[in-house]
This record gives C-alpha cells, structure tokens and sequence, in this order.
C-alpha cells in the first residue's frame, strides 16, 4: 500500500505525455540499435514485390519485362491454375469472405470438414485438422501431445516452427545432429526412461533440400518404442510415385504416425496447414491445440483452392510425373550450378534468390 504510494507520486510527477514520449524515444532507440546490427551481419531480408500472380515467370516492381522465378515453393505451378483459382472463387461465393470465428465456436462449415477428410483420405491416415497455417500446426502439436513425462528428439536442423512448437512444450528435449542415426541411436537409448518418445523430422529440409533418412529413422523409432513425425512442407504433392511424400518416397508410409504440412506451398499457395495421423490425436488437438483452438478457420475461398488442388493431384497423376522431368531441364547447367541426386528434386542444394532476379524472358 505504502510503496504503491510513493509509485504513483513518483508517476504523476512527469505529465503523463512527456512520460509516454521518452518511452517512445527510448523504444525508438532499441529499435534501431537491433535493425543496424541486424544491417551490420549482413543478414538483413528485403522483399521483392511482385505485380504479377505467383508462378514461374514473373513481374517484380522496378525491374522491366517477366523473370523467371526460382524462390517460390510454388512447386507444382498450382498457385495460379485455372481450376484453382476458379474453386477459390466458387468457395468465396457459396460460403463467404470468412467465418468471424474460431472452429469450435461456430466456424466450421462442410468445406472444412470436406478438406480435412479429404487430406486425410490422400495421405491414408485415420483423420486430420486444419490450422491457419503449418508454423500454427507445429506450435499447437507438441504441448498437446506431450508432457514432462514424455520426451522429444528433434533433428537440430529441423524447420523454426518445430523448433518453437517443441520449446512450447513440457516434453525433455533431445536434439540429435543432422542426419546422424547414430547420434539418435544414442539419444533414443537415454529416451528410454520416459512414457512416451516422438522424432521429429522435417521430410526435405527447407534450407539443403536433403531428405530425411525415414527409413532408418522409423527402424530406429520401431526397435526403441518411439513415434515418428515428420513435417512435409516440402514433400507433400509431388515426392513419391503418388505425391504423397517422404514417407511414400521412402516406401514408411506405414510406419511415420503423425505428419504436419502446408497448404501454402505445393497444394495451392494460399495459406493454412494441417495435422494428420491417428484419430484420437486429431480429437486430443480439436480439444487442446491452442493455435487451432483461439484463431480463426481458414477462410473459404483457401479450403477451395486447396482442395481442387488434391483433386488435381488424385484425379491424375499427370502433374506430379513430369515434375522431375522439368527439373532436369532447369538453367542450372549454365547457371553453374549442380543437381544432385540426394537432393529434393525442386532444390539445387543453393541460394537460388539472387539468380532468380537475372532476366530471362
Ligand atoms: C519445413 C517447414 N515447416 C513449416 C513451415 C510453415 O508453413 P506455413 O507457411 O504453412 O506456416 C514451413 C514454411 O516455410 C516450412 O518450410
């Protein structure tokens, strides 16, 4: 009582706007020391603005006439297909802008259910539920999933939404090195003492473009009593012979129990993300996954063009197949640049960002 006296005499003796301008000055002063340190290790990020839709040539503001475009995960050319946009449309019209809800309150329409039985049906998995986006997947699995009983080993190049969804949770952490079965060999042994062991793996590393080794990794999980999960951001629509993924690819697709992915790359480029697995799992996170539970649905118009996009994939398997072929024919060659077979077949293995400024067309 005493000393919340002397604060608030001590608080109302500067005019409270003068108070609220040196703490704006002061913040001001923070915030430009972090972006000139952010400037000075050269690891400052600007953004090009394209005028054109998404697609492999493209109108970028201040350069003249098309560019080919090599950054985008647009890894299917779906982000501008006829058929696409026209279900986002379609979608936009019979259902609306948006849900003004979460999920659970009152923002679930059939479109939604539709694409969830629809996702699961396409990776053959018992069930699966829709986020905003796969960063708010990874973030609302592991806290649900695990607790301080359990434990966590996570491939230490594994994408920063995993990272930040395993930090969230109360699970003990292991981080085993890249790649390194030995390495989670040792860790799934320490692991032993806990109730529940997950993996978790990216499927194709964003950054390298290198491939999870799944099939070790779920020989592993299987000898040591563990789960196996795997993002597949970058695999899902066109790894393996039917574009289901990594685990397709690598023939486990009996053996990873829970699979996070994007709608926001190779199934249409909107936005959203998914989980997929056992029913029971997808019921726990409808009941606990706070990014599925305290945010909006995805809005229609993307639940339409995501799911036009499966039907593409499912209906033929057209789209998928000339996928490597088109990779090889890419201007790497003459770029200097090298393919190599260990890679995802959509990454060279480099930065391609600033090539993909040079003009060719
Ligand atoms: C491996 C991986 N996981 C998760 C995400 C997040 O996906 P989204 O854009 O749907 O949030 C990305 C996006 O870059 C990614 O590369």
């Amino acid at each position: 009582m005493w000393a919340g006296r002397v604060l608030h005499a001590a608080l109302s003796a500067a005019p409270r706007g003068r108070r609220a301008q040196s703490a704006l000055t002061q913040l001001r002063g923070v915030l430009e020391e972090e972006l000139e340190a952010i400037r000075g290790a050269g690891t400052w990020k600007s953004e090009r603005v394209l005028t054109s839709r998404q697609g492999p040539r493209i109108h970028v503001d201040g350069v003249s006439g098309g560019i080919l475009n090599f950054c985008a995960n647009n890894y299917l050319g779906l982000s501008s297909h006829p058929e696409v946009i026209q279900a986002g449309l379609q979608a936009l019209e019979e259902f609306g802008a948006g849900l003004s809800s979460t999920r659970f309150i009152c923002g679930t329409q059939t479109i939604h259910k539709d694409l969830e039985a629809k996702i699961a049906r396409f990776h053959q998995r018992e069930d699966a539920i829709l986020y905003p986006s796969c960063f708010d997947a990874n973030a609302g699995l592991f806290e649900a999933l695990l607790t301080p009983q359990d434990a966590v080993l996570s491939d230490e190049l594994n994408h920063a939404s995993i990272i930040d969804g395993i930090r969230l949770c109360k699970a003990h952490k292991y981080r085993y090195r890249h790649l390194d079965m030995t390495d989670l060999e040792a860790k799934l042994q320490e692991a032993q003492k806990h109730r529940l062991r997950l993996v978790a793996t990216d499927g194709a590393f964003s950054m390298d473009g290198d491939i999870a080794p799944l099939r070790e990794i779920c020989h592993l999980a299987s000898r040591y009593g563990a789960l196996v999960f795997v993002d597949e951001c970058h695999a899902t629509g066109f790894l393996g012979a039917t574009g289901r993924g990594t685990d397709e690819l690598l023939g486990v697709m009996d053996q990873v129990t829970v699979i996070n992915s994007t709608l926001g790359k190779a199934l249409g480029g909107a936005s959203g993300g998914y989980t997929t697995g056992p029913g029971p799992l997808v019921s726990l996170l409808r009941q606990r996954s706070r990014p599925y539970l305290f945010s909006n649905s995805l809005p229609p118009a993307v639940a339409g063009c995501a799911s036009k996009a499966l039907d593409l994939l499912t209906e033929s398997n057209a789209i998928i197949q000339t996928m490597a072929a088109k990779t090889q024919r890419s201007p790497s060659a003459s770029l200097g640049l090298r393919l190599s077979p260990l890679v995802h077949p959509a990454d060279l293995g480099t930065d391609l960002g600033s090539h993909a400024r040079q003009e060719w067309v």
